[in-house]
C-alpha cells in the first residue's frame, strides 16, 4: 500500500504516528548549554499540535562545540537533567523525540543568531578558539564569520569523537528515541567531508574516503553505544550548492558508508559549507526536497526531505511518490504549531486524534 503523510513508520523499535517532523532548530536560549523553559513551550508546543517527529536544535558535543552561548550542549549532568522533563512531557502525545548532536567547528564562537551571529573578537570573554580541518576561516575578509580556526590534530580529532560518544550516552539517559548526527551546514563534520574545506593531506583528509573518515569513524562509535532498537540519523548537506563542492553521488556514496555502519535514516539538508554555498536555511533550495529522493534510491537508507516545505500536498506527495520517508518543515512550524492538524484537515484526514486530547476532543472532526 502506498504511505502518505499520516501513515505510521516503523523503524528498529520506534514507531512514528505520521511522517511530519519539526526539523531542527536553534533557540539560542540555552545558558551553559542547559536547557529553559523555553525549550519545554518551543518543542512541547508542536508535541501537543501533533508532529509524529520531534528534532531539538543542534546540541552541542562540548562548550566549545557551540556556535554560542546560548546554544544547547549535551556535556554534563546538569543538562541532562534539564532535558529529561521536556522529552517526558513530548511523548505524552506520542511523538517521537529526536536530537541533534554537533560540533560547530570553524563557524563556532560566535554571537547569537539573535544578536547578529558574528564571529567574536579574540579577546571577548564570550567567546573561543575555534577549530576546524585547516587554518583557513570561513569567510576571512568578511564581516561575520572571519575567525580563524585551529587545525585539528588527529588527538583532537579523536577526543571529539569521544565526545561525540559520550553524547549519545547522555541522549540515552535523557531517553530521545532517535539520535542524529550533524554533518550539514559547514559544521565541523561537513566541513572535513566537502572539498571546500578540507585540504589536509593526512588521512582525515584527500579524496572523499578520506573526507568522510571523521564522520565514519564518529557514527561507528555512536552506534556501538546507541541501542539497536532505537533510530541512528545522519544530517548530510547532500549538495555543497557551490562549484567545485560535494555532489549527489558523492554524498549517495557516503550514504552507503553511513549504511553499512549502522545508519537507519538520512536527514538530507543542503548548503553551508563555504560564503557563495547557497544557504541551509531560505527559499533557494527548491529542489532540496526531491534529492532526498535521489539519494534514497542510491543507498537504500530511509530519508527525510527539508527545505521551504509549507503545503500540505506538497508534503504528502513526497511521501506517496517515494522520494521521503518524512517530511521536516522548520519555519513553517514556527508559524503554526498546529500545521500537522491544518495538513490533516486539507487532506481529508481524521482530525480527532491529531492534536492533544485538550484541544482535539473540541474542534477534532471524523
Ligand atoms: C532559526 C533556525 C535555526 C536552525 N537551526 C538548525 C539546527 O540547529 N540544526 C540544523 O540542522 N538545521 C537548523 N536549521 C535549518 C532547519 O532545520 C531547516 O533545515 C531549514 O530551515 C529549512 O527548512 P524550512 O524551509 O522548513 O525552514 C535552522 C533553521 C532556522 C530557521
Amino acid at each position: 500500500m502506498t504511505a502518505s503523510l499520516f501513515s505510521p513508520l516503523r523503524i528498529n523499535g520506534v514507531t512514528f504516528k505520521n511522517r511530519i517532523g519539526m526539523s531542527p532548530m536553534c533557540q539560542y536560549s540555552s545558558t551553559d548549554g542547559i536547557a529553559a523553559d523555553w525549550h519545554m513551550v518551543h518543542l512541547g508546543a508542536r508535541a501537543a499540535g501533533g508532529v509524529g517527529l520531534i528534532m531539538a536544535e543542534c546540541t552541542a558535543v562540548s562548550s566549545k562545540g557551540r556556535i554560542s552561548q546560548g546554544c544547547a550542549g549535551l556535556w554534563n549532568d546538569a543538562q541532562v537533567e534539564a532535558l529529561k522533563p521536556i522529552v517526558a512531557f513530548q511523548r505524552q502525545f506520542g511523538a517521537v523525540t529526536g536530537t541533534q548532536i554537533s560540533h560547530s567547528g570553524r563557524k563556532g564562537s560566535a554571537a547569537t543568531a539573535l544578536e547578529g551571529g558574528s564571529h567574536l573578537d579574540m579577546d571577548d570573554p564570550d567567546g573561543w578558539q575555534n577549530v576546524g580541518p585547516t587554518s583557513d576561516a570561513f569567510d576571512p575578509d568578511g564581516a561575520r564569520l572571519w575567525k580563524a580556526p585551529e587545525a585539528l590534530t588527529v588527538a583532537e580529532i579523536l577526543d571529539i569523537q569521544d565526545q561525540f560518544v559520550h553524547s549519545a550516552k547522555l541522549a540515552l539517559e535523557v531517553g530521545y528515541d532517535l539520535l542524529e548526527v550533524h554533518c550539514a551546514h559547514g559544521y565541523l563534520l561537513h566541513s572535513f567531508l566537502t572539498p571546500l574545506v578540507n585540504t589536509r593531506d593526512d588521512e582525515y583528509g584527500g579524496d572523499l574516503r578520506g573526507r568522510a573518515r571523521f564522520l565514519l569513524e564518529t557514527v561507528e562509535k555512536v552506534r556501538a553505544v546507541w541501542p539497536t532498537q532505537k533510530v541512528l540519523s545522519v544530517r548530510l548537506s547532500v549538495h555543497d550548492f557551490a562549484q567545485g563542492g560535494l555532489a549527489l553521488e558523492d554524498t549517495a556514496q557516503v550514504g552507503l558508508w553511513l549504511r553499512d555502519r549502522g545508519v537507519d535514516i538520512l536527514d538530507c539538508s543542503g548548503g553551508g559549507a563555504v560564503p557563495e554555498a547557497r544557504g541551509a536555511i531560505g527559499n533557494r533550495t527548491a529542489e532540496q526536497p526531491d534529492m532526498a529522493g535521489i539519494i534514497r534510491d542510491a543507498t537504500g537508507l530511509a530519508v527525510m526531505a527539508v527545505g521551504g516545505i509549507t503545503d500540505a500536498a506538497q508534503a504528502d506527495a513526497l511521501i506517496r511518490s517515494s522520494k521521503a520517508d518524512i517530511v521536516l518543515l522548520g519555519r513553517e512550524m514556527m508559524r503554526d504549531p498546529h500545521w500537522t492538524f491544518r495538513a490533516a484537515t486539507e487532506l481529508g484526514v481524521d482530525t480527532r486524534h491529531v492534536l492533544a486530547e485538550q484541544y482535539g476532543f473540541f474542534v477534532g472532526a471524523s
